[in-house]
């Protein structure tokens, strides 16, 4: 993000009432290594969020951001943030021209795939996913003749084209109630290897019989932590509670004191007493409880997802402007309605 000062053609007095509701947020982000939010930095970005707010309004657009995207986007323009089930809710729900998804790109495929009226828009084609990216259409075809009594089951990290091959969605927030509820003994998961190691633990916890096969895609995120970190930070920080994604190997999540989609482990540091809290997971995420129960404390230890990072006000408002065709997501109908499905069943399943 740069911090230059923008010509701007709002009053003054617009500009630095919201700058101070700006700061009122962001003065808590203490993990964001870039810099540190004062009155000068929120002043140099307002005038853009209030370009943004206003193009919105003029365009009719909504724009939906991951947690993980930076703190600006997601206190100074998104009308709503959150975790990829609650984004899917509101893509849904969209009742809008345009659908800006500050996230990666196939989180805009599937604000497409359920709200196909709307002129869908990512603001960085290159905002890819290891997950997603980590399988094909072709691929998980070959895989399905390999094991063709398995039941289907996609992550939604994945492509639409993944999606469309699928019996079922789900998302960190409901993987473990919807593969526990599937007829089928033998699952095919896909497209992520360590969230299916933790799948195997959850269904043999659960007395739930099924054998778990899978593709062999990480979250180049949460596959890097290091469980000597826990080992040392207990040490360091008693009663420190350690907080994980279900992406993360079973080395940490073993070792976890709660593991949860992004949704989850909000909801349960915003709702535990702990002197500390150690996040494996993206840094917005430790950002985003910083803003909102700025009595938590932190120990350091969350990454960042070079991919979610593509998203900047820039980009979000040259693409209100006038998107440029690569920002522009756009879906063959028929993959369209077969992607659909796997989505559906999830809702109708969590
Ligand atoms: P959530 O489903 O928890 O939002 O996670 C999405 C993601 O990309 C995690 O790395
Ligand atoms: Fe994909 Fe991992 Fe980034 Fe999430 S954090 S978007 S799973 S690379």
């Amino acid at each position: 993000m740069s911090l230059t000062t923008v010509e701007s053609p709002f009053a003054e007095a617009e500009i630095e009432n919201e700058a101070k509701r700006l700061l009122a947020k962001l003065m808590h982000v203490e993990c964001d290594s870039r810099h540190s939010w004062n009155i000068d930095t929120c002043r140099s970005i307002v005038p853009l969020t209030l370009e943004i707010n206003a193009l919105k309004k003029e365009k009719d657009a909504v724009i939906l951001a991951h947690s993980y995207v930076e703190p600006e986007i997601i206190y100074g323009v998104a009308d709503f943030s959150g975790d990829s089930y609650m984004l899917s809710m509101k893509a849904k729900e969209a009742n809008a021209e345009r659908i800006v998804f500050s996230g990666v790109v196939f989180m805009a495929e599937t604000a497409k795939i359920l709200s196909p009226q709307a002129e869908v828009i990512v603001p960085d084609r290159n905002s890819g996913c290891s997950l997603a990216d980590s399988l094909t259409g072709a691929q998980l075809r070959e895989l399905k003749a390999a094991y063709p009594e398995a039941g289907v089951v996609c992550y939604i990290n994945s492509t639409a084209e993944v999606k469309a091959e699928c019996d079922v969605c789900v998302t960190s927030s409901n993987v473990y109630k919807i593969v526990a509820a599937m007829p089928q003994k033998q699952i095919l998961f896909v497209p992520d290897r360590l969230m299916a190691d933790n799948i195997r633990v959850e269904m043999k916890r659960l007395g739930i019989e099924k054998e778990i096969v899978s593709s062999d895609g990480t979250c180049i995120v949460h596959d890097q932590f290091d469980p000597e970190l826990i080992t040392e930070s207990r040490a360091k920080f008693p009663g420190v509670k350690v907080v994980s994604h279900p992406e993360c190997t079973m080395d940490i999540t073993s070792e976890s004191d709660y593991v949860g989609s992004t949704g989850g482990m909000m909801q349960y540091v915003k709702q535990t007493e702990a002197p500390y809290f150690m996040m494996l997971t993206e840094c917005g995420l430790v950002e985003r409880i910083e803003v909102e129960s700025p009595e938590k404390r932190f120990i350091s230890g969350c990454k960042l997802c070079p991919f979610m990072k593509m998203n900047s006000l820039e980009k979000i408002r040259d693409a209100l402007i006038s998107p440029q065709p690569s920002q522009l997501i756009e879906l063959e109908e028929d993959l369209r309605i077969r992607a659909h499905r796997s989505i559906d069943r999830m809702f109708e399943m969590s």
